[in-house]
């Protein structure tokens, strides 16, 4: 194992795991803006796909391999040569790679899924380890559904792919079902029972099926565990995975109890939180530990007495710490650039000079709309700029009437990157309804309404107000979000994004098939 045993090794999943949740796909600049993210975070190994799914992840994974320096970058695989050697191949740029070899071990997985006798699941699992082993030195295996599997099956596969030449071996409680004291046991029946084990590093991915995920990872570094498996805001399958900040988070500020520490600037740990959020379209909910938008709210007067006096009264983190620099300063119309970076940079994010200039026109133009705006319409506004889906159509003009029995009319007009330029009108029940319908018929898309939300960003009567927007697509969820002082301006900007993620996915799928066909006629040749 590495030379600091009291080191963990913080392993991010939010590209993989976390965009397996339902609507959370992001595209390959998407992820590479993701990916970066992790690395400035200080990630040790991001898991940057799971190349044999589709050709689109087999790309993402390679051009995270390519352009993302510093944290391992780690693609996975099924134990099959087919799906080992496309992983090995996406990865083979990256200075530091690793290939993550699974294979579930449960009897429930065995019979049903498998349909594979345990002998069989040994033989297989330790070909998987070797294959990976000859094509990258860096290899991580799996047993998945590890939590459900007997012991004594369990440790005969570890042991089994420890001599295979796995460096990493991670259990997986793959469907959330674990408690902690039994979790601990498990890892404490591994160390005492599996040969070779203190060679390797063990690894722990939980899921949050009953609310235990962060609880599980925990008990599991008391038990051994040097690496945890986790994603940015716990994005991931069914209820989600590990939630890296609030696992961070708790071993730091816990420190004297855990006795460990993470590679992790805990400063970064909010903006990527707004990033990954903002990318997918799945909002952080205010109460979320560490992340949510009252985890530093004290409403009580009895407790913002306290904290008057003193912070630790009641708080056990300073907000500053994960990157969560609010103040009370109010900029407005007449704040100059200078102000406006300092605080953009105060709360955490890097934007480059045509970043900078797009959300200080935007800046300025809020401010003709608003007095005073406060950080949360400064991170909204870098938000937009940094995590929207940008084009292919963009809104050029919305002009909605409202009758007094709730009947609207809404006016769109629409530029496409192909230089068309649209305008369509549509009647509908209330302005959004109508302004969504006249979308539709500008693009001829037409999508399947499943939620709508608008919220305010900040507080007081003119606060912007946030649209969120998901809808069905050929099967496929899509997100979008937007912010303005009017609502039916963000929200009608927010089903435009909708719009555009469809198109892009289409057409990033024809392009992809394209290539493809490219690809194999040449080598037919
Ligand atoms: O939850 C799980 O078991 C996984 C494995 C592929 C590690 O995600
Ligand atoms: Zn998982």
């Amino acid at each position: 194992m590495a030379a600091d045993p009291d080191r963990v090794l913080i392993f991010d999943t939010t590209l993989r795991d976390g965009e397996q949740a339902p609507g959370c796909s992001m595209t390959r600049p998407e992820k590479l803006r993701v990916a970066r993210a992790l690395a400035d975070l200080g990630v040790d190994v991001i898991e940057a796909g799971f190349p044999a799914a589709s050709k689109g992840d087999w790309e993402s994974v390679q051009a995270v391999a390519r352009e993302v320096q510093g944290p391992v970058i780690c693609g996975l695989a099924r134990c099959n040569r087919e799906d080992i050697e496309l992983a090995a191949r996406a990865l083979s740029d990256a200075p530091r790679r690793r290939v993550h070899v699974f294979l579930a071990t449960s009897a429930i997985h065995r019979q049903y899924k498998l349909n594979m006798a345990e002998e069989e699941i040994l033989r297989t699992a330790v070909e998987g380890v070797r294959r990976a082993r000859e094509l990258c030195d860096d290899v991580e295996f799996s047993p998945e559904d590890a939590s459900r599997t007997e012991l004594e099956f369990l440790a005969q596969v570890v042991e089994a792919a420890i001599e295979a030449g796995a460096g990493t071996v991670n259990i997986p409680d793959t469907v959330g079902y674990t408690v902690p004291d039994e979790f601990a046991e498990l890892f404490r029946y591994l160390r005492k029972n599996v040969r070779g084990i203190e060679r390797i590093r063990l690894s722990v991915h939980c899921h949050d099926d009953l609310g235990m995920a962060v609880a599980n990872s925990l008990t599991a570094v008391v038990a051994g565990a040097r690496q945890i498996e986790c994603t940015i805001n716990g994005i991931g399958e069914r209820a989600g995975n590990c939630s890296l900040e609030e696992v961070v988070m708790a071993l730091k500020t816990r420190t004297a109890f855990f006795n460990v520490s993470t590679g992790i600037q805990t400063t970064r740990l909010y903006p990527t939180s707004r990033l990954v959020s903002s990318i997918t379209g799945m909002p952080v909910p205010r109460n979320k530990a560490v992340v949510g938008e009252n985890a530093f709210a004290h409403e009580a007067g009895i407790h913002q007495h306290g904290v008057l006096r003193h912070y630790s009264t009641y708080e056990i983190m300073r907000p500053e710490d994960v990157g969560l620099s609010r103040s009370h300063l109010i900029l407005g119309k007449h704040s100059g650039r200078h102000a406006f970076r300092d605080r953009v940079r105060a709360l955490g994010f890097e934007l480059d000079e045509a970043e900078l200039n797009q959300v200080f026109e935007e800046f300025k133009a809020l401010a003709d709309k608003k007095k005073e705006l406060f950080d949360g319409d400064i991170e909204a506004l870098v938000m937009r700029v940094e995590g929207s889906a940008a084009g292919p159509w963009m809104l050029l003009e919305l002009e909605t009437h409202t009758a007094s029995d709730g009947a609207a009319t809404a006016k769109v007009r629409l530029r496409h990157s192909d230089g068309r330029l649209v305008e369509r009108t549509a009647q509908g029940d209330g302005p959004v309804d109508a302004s969504f319908k006249a979308i539709e018929g500008a693009t001829s898309i037409g999508a399947m309404l499943r939620k709508f939300e608008v919220r305010a960003v900040t507080e007081g009567e003119d606060a912007q107000g946030e649209a969120l927007v998901t809808v069905e697509y050929n099967q496929r969820t899509y997100r979008g979000a937007s912010v303005s002082t009017n609502i039916v301006e963000s929200s009608t900007k927010a089903f435009l994004e909708v719009i555009n993620r469809i198109e892009l996915a289409a057409t990033g799928g024809r392009a992809r098939e394209e290539r493809a066909g490219a690809q194999s006629a040449a080598k037919a040749t």
